[in-house]
């Protein structure tokens, strides 16, 4: 007999988020967020695509469950959409959007699986981004507020709540780098997001405590942690510097630490800090969310803003051209063990995007299998040398629309046929099932 791997407390789940799987952007009352806006803009999206159908899982979600409980998952980490909960992004309460997430819920229990919410997967009311969006203030005072809203309404379906994902991406690929909604290009504008997403957390988290509830909650974040190109010191500081900005901004302030030197001191980058902010954004959570998919190098570059450049990895890449380095999730594992002080991590997305066909009916996705194994094992090694992961979830159940992509790129381990919306199980899907029984080949 095969030797069991993880042990029965660890926990397998999938997950996906409202904007790239829900569709029926129109239906009971939700009104746009800024990503229904960000997909009109011409050449903000590949190929003109948005998530208005998308895999259409407001209507299908009953079959998606059961795809997920066939698969073995035991838990579902989706998104709440804050414009179907409030389309007005403060105020008055849209009971059909509400009554959505409850029967899903329903639907998750009723197959024995947890349901891991997520509050904020980057879609905010466009109604908010009218009046600054993240650069407001005001928003992350609507935001505990909306938070609030789902803990009183939610708060005996949800099992594990994240407050938000990967602010990274929201303040710097959306008003730095322009690449996501609301697609703004400046900088002043960046650092202020990044400021008022924490507080947003730290509301958020008060008034959690505030109402008692006793299921856990945290932050999932996408630590940016590249290695340094070679020795040398200065590639070497070039490395802190973008784990700095890009990381430590977001994780330093969670961990009552404050905004890093490298960012106030060395670059001279300031945030918004009101009386108290710090304290709040400290407020103590349950557990920290990883999301991992590669690892980079950088060199250090004066010539750059930030005086550092990225730089090949010389490994093989996935269909988003990111390298393949599992070992860079082992570092991160610890990196987060240390600066958390042994909070319980839990990988809340890890994945590939692949190029994958269907042939008579099957999907064999070997490359995502080889990926996902490998990440598995070091799962594993981590557990062994004493980080306190807990669950490991894949991204995703199924192929959706990834952002500035659109339908371009498949990270699912379910195919979606985006014609007919027809769901396959691929090979790794199946492979998922087996690692998840217990028996594992890596
Ligand atoms: C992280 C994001 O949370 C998710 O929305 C996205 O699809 C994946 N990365 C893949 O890019």
């Amino acid at each position: 007999m095969q030797k069991v791997v993880f042990d029965k407390e660890f926990l397998w789940g999938c997950a996906t988020a409202s904007y790239q799987v829900e569709g029926a952007v129109e239906e009971h009352g939700r009104k746009p967020s800024i990503w229904d806006t960000f997909c009109e803009k011409p050449g903000a999206i590949l190929n003109g695509n948005d998530g208005s159908v998308a895999t259409d899982q407001y209507h299908r979600y009953k079959e998606d469950v059961s795809l997920m409980d066939e698969l073995g998952f035991q838990a579902y980490r989706f998104s709440i959409a804050w414009p179907r909960i409030m389309p007005e992004g403060k105020g008055k309460v849209n009971e059909a959007g509400v009554s959505y997430y409850r029967n899903l819920c329903e639907e998750l229990h009723a197959k024995g699986m947890k349901a891991v919410a997520t509050l904020y997967h980057w879609d905010l009311p466009q109604i908010l981004q009218d009046e600054g969006g993240w650069t407001n203030r005001e928003t992350s005072y609507a935001f505990a507020a909306y938070a609030k809203v789902c803990y009183e309404q939610l708060g005996a379906y949800v099992d594990q709540w994240i407050t938000l994902n990967e602010p990274f991406c929201s303040a710097y690929l959306g008003y730095l780098y322009g690449e996501h909604a609301p697609g703004h290009t400046n900088a002043r504008e960046a650092f202020d997001a990044v400021h008022h997403l924490n507080l947003a957390h730290g509301l958020s988290v008060k008034e959690f405590r505030k109402i008692g509830l006793s299921t856990p909650i945290g932050i999932t974040l996408n630590p940016i942690a590249p290695r340094p190109a070679t020795r040398k010191p200065k590639d070497r500081k070039a490395s802190e510097l973008a784990r700095a900005i890009t990381t430590e901004v977001f994780l330093h302030p969670l961990m009552g630490k404050g905004y890093p030197s490298l960012v106030t001191e060395t670059l001279k980058i300031t945030f918004p800090v009101q009386a108290n902010d710090m304290d709040i954004i400290a407020e103590p959570i349950d557990f920290i969310g990883l999301n991992y998919y590669n690892e980079g190098a950088v060199a250090y570059d004066e010539e750059e803003p930030f005086a550092y450049r990225e730089v090949p990895v010389w490994q093989r890449t996935t269909d988003m051209n990111w390298p393949i380095v599992p070992y860079g999730l082992l570092r991160l594992l610890h990196y987060f063990d240390d600066e958390t002080q042994g909070l319980p991590i839990y990988i809340t997305e890890n994945g590939c995007a692949a190029n994958d066909v269907v042939e008579e009916g099957r999907v064999h996705d070997l490359m995502r299998c080889d990926y996902l194994n490998q990440h598995f094992a070091i799962c594993k090694q981590a557990i062994d040398e004493g980080v306190k992961l807990k669950g490991y979830f894949v991204w995703s159940f199924l192929d959706n629309f990834e952002w500035a992509f659109g339908y371009s790129k498949r990270f699912g381990v379910v195919y979606v046929d985006y014609e007919t919306q027809e769901r396959i199980i691929k090979d790794s899907g199946y492979m998922m099932r087996d690692v998840i029984s217990g028996y594992c080949e890596f």
